[in-house]
């Protein structure tokens, strides 16, 4: 089994940004929690971290026929990306939308998710340990 852990806009300053919402671990401890976490199953990860749209959307067309499954926090982007949305649904490969934060008590405009509708899953507010619930869910998902 081989996934892709894709970060958007603004994830890349976790640990400094609003550490209220996101925490104090920065992305590097993030990935390798991921990473420790899939090497204890012989899960194959792969991450990628980009501020920019288009990137994420080219990144997701280039996971095509490489990969078993996605794990996606779009940041921002979930709220506005029909791009992303189409990407996921182009490509079907099963998606797990994930949330740090518990977007669905925070600001009206964080109450609208695009990527949610192509998502196999969506975990938020469990901070980063919600990546490690999206492998767990992707896991029984591909081997039933
Ligand atoms: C976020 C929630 C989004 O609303 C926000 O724009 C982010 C992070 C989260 O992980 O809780 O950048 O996706």
């Amino acid at each position: 089994m081989k996934i892709l852990v894709i970060n958007g806009p603004n994830l890349n300053m976790l640990g400094i940004r609003e550490p209220d919402h996101y925490g104090r671990e920065t992305y590097d401890d993030l990935v390798n929690k991921i990473k420790a976490y899939c090497g204890e199953r012989e899960i194959l990860c792969d991450f990628y971290q980009s501020n920019h749209e288009g990137c994420l959307v080219d990144k997701i067309q280039e996971a095509y026929g490489g990969y078993d499954g996605i794990i996606i926090n779009p940041g921002a982007y979930t709220h506005t990306s029909i791009a992303l949305l189409d990407a996921v649904k182009s490509v079907g490969i099963p998606t797990v939308e994930v949330h740090i934060s518990k977007v669905e008590e925070r600001e009206d405009f964080r109450q609208v998710s695009y990527i949610r509708l192509a998502a196999v899953k969506t975990v938020t507010g469990l901070g980063t340990d919600g990546y490690l619930r999206a492998v767990d869910f992707l896991e029984e998902y591909l081997n039933k």
